[in-house]
Formats: structure tokens, sequence, C-alpha cells
């Protein structure tokens, strides 16, 4: 019997493959195994953690704003999420060498990985300047607006948790907004957060870019 394909629309594009060196494979085998979170049942970060503020970073990118931030809190637990192959192995080499015992790292699809959280268990969700995805034609790709994605945020953030989201592109910072309106996230307005830079942002700042800085509580009446 003919049967339809179902193709899962994705935030990005991985274009490694021939850029996988024996000296990746070799990284990722002998040094991420302690910085390694399982994810093949769901993740109570209750039991692993206690009673630690947890911090999800998806999208980590080279992961500099993610290292300062757990040099600078070493009783915060963060979590990065990343599929970008270059950025994974920088921050599995720099944790290595600098001792840092507060962060782990789960490679793969945000999208799918949040599903495997608890209901109710993450204080700080941040997304620094997710794929812009300028085109009209490519927008569907925009990881905020893909199917699941922000229900499965509400759900595992923990009431008065944080969706902290940043973006250079106006368009899409307006459609987050408008997009969460009617959720339990409530949009406030803040200007003069203090948080490392990102090496996107540094890019994007040269360039004269306006900074989107979206701050989202979540509320349980
Ligand atoms: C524009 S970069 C920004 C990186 C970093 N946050 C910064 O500001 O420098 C977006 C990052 O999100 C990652 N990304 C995109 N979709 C993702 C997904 N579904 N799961 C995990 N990471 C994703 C990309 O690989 C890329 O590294």
């Amino acid at each position: 019997m003919y049967k339809k394909k179902i193709i899962s629309i994705k935030s990005y594009v991985l274009r490694c493959g021939k850029n996988i060196t024996l000296l990746h494979k070799y990284i990722i085998k002998k040094k991420f195994n302690k910085f390694k979170l399982n994810i093949n049942k769901y993740i109570n970060f209750k039991q692993l953690f206690g009673f630690k503020k947890i911090v999800i970073d998806i999208g980590f990118g080279m992961g500099d704003s993610l290292i300062n931030q757990a040099i600078n809190n070493p009783n915060i637990i963060y979590i990065g999420i990343e599929v970008y192959l270059p950025g994974i192995i920088r921050i599995i080499n720099i944790l290595n060498k600098n001792n840092i015992k507060n962060v782990k790292i789960i490679i793969g699809d945000a999208v799918l990985i949040l599903k495997k959280f608890f209901n109710n268990s993450i204080d700080n969700i941040q997304i620094f300047f997710p794929d812009p995805w300028p085109k009209i034609k490519h927008n569907k790709r925009r990881i905020i607006f893909l199917s699941g994605f922000i229900i499965n945020i509400i759900r595992c953030l923990k009431k008065e948790g944080i969706l902290h989201i940043v973006t250079d592109n106006k368009n899409y910072a307006l459609k987050i907004i408008n997009f969460l309106e009617n959720t339990k996230l409530y949009y406030i307005k803040k200007k003069n957060i203090s948080r490392p830079i990102t090496k996107y942002e540094q890019i994007s700042k040269k360039l004269g870019n306006k900074i989107w800085e979206m701050i989202f509580y979540k509320y349980i009446y």
C-alpha cells in the first residue's frame, strides 16, 4: 500500500559529514562522557541535581556565553543543547581544560529533546539568536514556531520560570511576541539585562543591528 512519507521541518541544516575528522570522533569518544546527559529515558533534573537551579541553553553555538555564565554561577547547572559539531567539540575541549563541572551537553535537536524533560523542572530556558531564517519561504523553519516546541517549553518550565529569547531580527521578534500572547508566557519588556555577549551577537552588533531582548515568565493563575 502507498505510504505517505512524513518529513518534519527542522530548524537547522547539518553540513557536517565530510568535516568530521578522526580527531572529532576521538574527542567525542574520550572526552564527552562526563558532560553527557543520557536522554534514553525521561530526564528528572531533581533526581540528578537536587534543588539546584537549572538553566537550558538551546543552540549555544560556539559556547562562549554558556561557558562564561557557568564559570560565574558555579551553583547553577547549565544544560547546553546543540547540533552544530564544531561548537560541540569546542565546548567539550573548554569544559575539560577548565575542569568546569556545572555544564552538561546534549547533542541533538532541541525540539525532540525537550519532550524528554519532566514537567515543571526548569528555571530558565535561554534561546540566544535562534537561526532567523529571514527569507519568507524559510520562515517555517524558525524553531519557536515548530510544532510542539513552545508547548513543551511551557510544560517543563517551573512556575515563574523564564523563557529568555534574544534576536536581531525585528520580524522574528514581533512574531514571537504575537505568537506567545495567548499562552501562559507573560511578556516583560526589559532593556538592560546583564548577560555575556554571544558570538553571533558580536557580529550582528558590528553590522549595526538592533537587538531584541525578550523575557517571558510562566505564570499560573
Ligand atoms: C544563529 S546560531 C546562534 C548561536 C549562539 N546562541 C550565539 O548567539 O552565538 C543558532 C544556533 O542554534 C543551533 N540550532 C538550530 N536549531 C537547533 C535545534 N533544533 N536544536 C539544537 N540547536 C539548534 C544551530 O546549530 C546554531 O548553532
